[in-house]
């Protein structure tokens, strides 16, 4: 099969387009005809050798990529809920080989879920990483409940994207902090505030939140504590020592001093039950042809039906075909990227 590997770590040049051997199949697996995958910002931290927990990737020649969607074409002895013909969509941790930026990928049927009906390959590939870790921030540890209010810091990335579509799904109140070029993007996402980071500090004004989500790692909880209400949850991304040291001591705080505001770090699981419900989200209106595209920015907030409804479309900044996963990635590490960069596969 056709893949993209590399032999050793370095820049986006370490990354070949060739033949690669097709994966195993375990009994506890699907093989899928992958359509598309996404870059997300692990696979140029990997690539580069200077990934936070290297020592689970696997070794070379090593195939990246943790987003897949596609069609099943054969099933392990022991799969009960896929058939081939079956679309699915899922990911992929470094501890089960990553490598679907492939044309074929063998994936556990608990990491999978169907692709939702009129959702293309190419939306599906965006959600799963991106997806899976706003929702698990938003539901696993800060528990959005209808009526709070959510700050999404990083709010027109891939993580932050679907954080703002989320939390409005969940009923919140969302203020998504984003660049000027941004904030209608944001808006058209479902955010009833803005913050242009490059104009105004995010800390500095008189609002607070029941929840602070910094996606990209831009603000400590010590610094976020300010703005949090009594009972709020700051969550983070990125495992950073700071962050870590922050979650042990709010939990000790917790239990210890009647303290109420909590520090957390999501570290995103595959998981095919928790993407079955985002797949529930994604599908509700059947309005996945009119995901937004990022040259929608210009459109006013009230053009945008999206801000009214339930429904999480993805936001697509760019397709690339597989064999282009340099200029992809090289996009990607400019943090520039409106929302998921996507690798065509077939
Ligand atoms: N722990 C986990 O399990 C986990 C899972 C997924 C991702 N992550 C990490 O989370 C981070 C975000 O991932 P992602 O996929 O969302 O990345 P991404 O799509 O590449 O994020 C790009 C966004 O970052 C924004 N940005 C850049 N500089 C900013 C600044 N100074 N202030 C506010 N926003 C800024 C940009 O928006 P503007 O142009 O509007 O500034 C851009 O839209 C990465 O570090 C990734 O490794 C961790």
């Amino acid at each position: 099969m056709k893949a993209v590997y590399q032999t050793k770590y370095g820049k986006s040049d370490v990354l070949q387009f060739g033949d690669q051997p097709t994966p195993e199949l375990k009994p506890h697996q699907v093989r899928v005809a992958n359509h598309a995958t996404s870059v997300n910002p692990r696979d140029w931290m990997i690539r580069g050798g200077r990934y936070q927990l290297q020592f689970l990737v696997p070794s070379f020649p090593l195939v990246l990529g943790s987003d897949l969607a596609g069609e099943v074409i054969e099933v392990g002895k022991s799969v009960h809920n896929f058939k081939v013909g079956d679309r699915v969509f899922g990911m992929k941790n470094p501890t089960e080989g990553l490598a679907t930026y492939a044309e074929q990928v063998a994936v556990s049927e608990s990491n999978i879920a169907h692709i939702p009906e009129g959702l293309s390959f190419l939306d599906a590939a965006s959600v799963p990483l991106c997806g899976l870790t706003a929702w698990q921030a938003l539901v696993d540890k800060a528990h959005v409940q209808t009526g709070n209010k959510v700050l999404i810091i990083g709010a027109s990335g891939g993580v932050g994207s679907f954080a703002v579509q989320i939390a409005k799904a969940l009923g919140a109140e969302v203020t998504a902090v984003c660049s000027g070029d941004n904030t209608k993007l944001a808006e058209a996402l479902g955010a009833s505030k803005t913050i242009d980071y490059q104009q105004q500090d995010v800390l500095m004004g008189s609002d607070t939140y029941d929840v602070v989500f910094d996606t990209i790692g831009r603000h400590s909880f010590a610094k976020c504590d300010k703005v949090l209400n009594a009972g709020g949850r700051y969550v983070s991304t990125i495992p950073s020592p700071k962050n870590l040291k922050a979650m042990v001591l709010t939990q000790l705080k917790v239990k210890l001093l009647r303290s109420t505001k909590t520090c957390s770090v999501v570290m995103v699981k595959s998981n095919g039950k928790d993407l079955t419900q985002l797949a529930e989200l994604l599908a509700s209106n059947s309005l996945s042809s009119h995901s937004l595209t990022a040259n929608q920015s210009d459109a006013k907030p009230m053009d945008n039906n999206l801000a009214n409804d339930r429904t999480i479309r993805p936001l697509i900044d760019s397709v690339f075909p597989l064999n282009e996963a340099a200029k992809a990635h090289d996009l990607s590490r400019s943090l520039r990227a409106k929302g998921k960069i996507i690798l065509k596969i077939r």
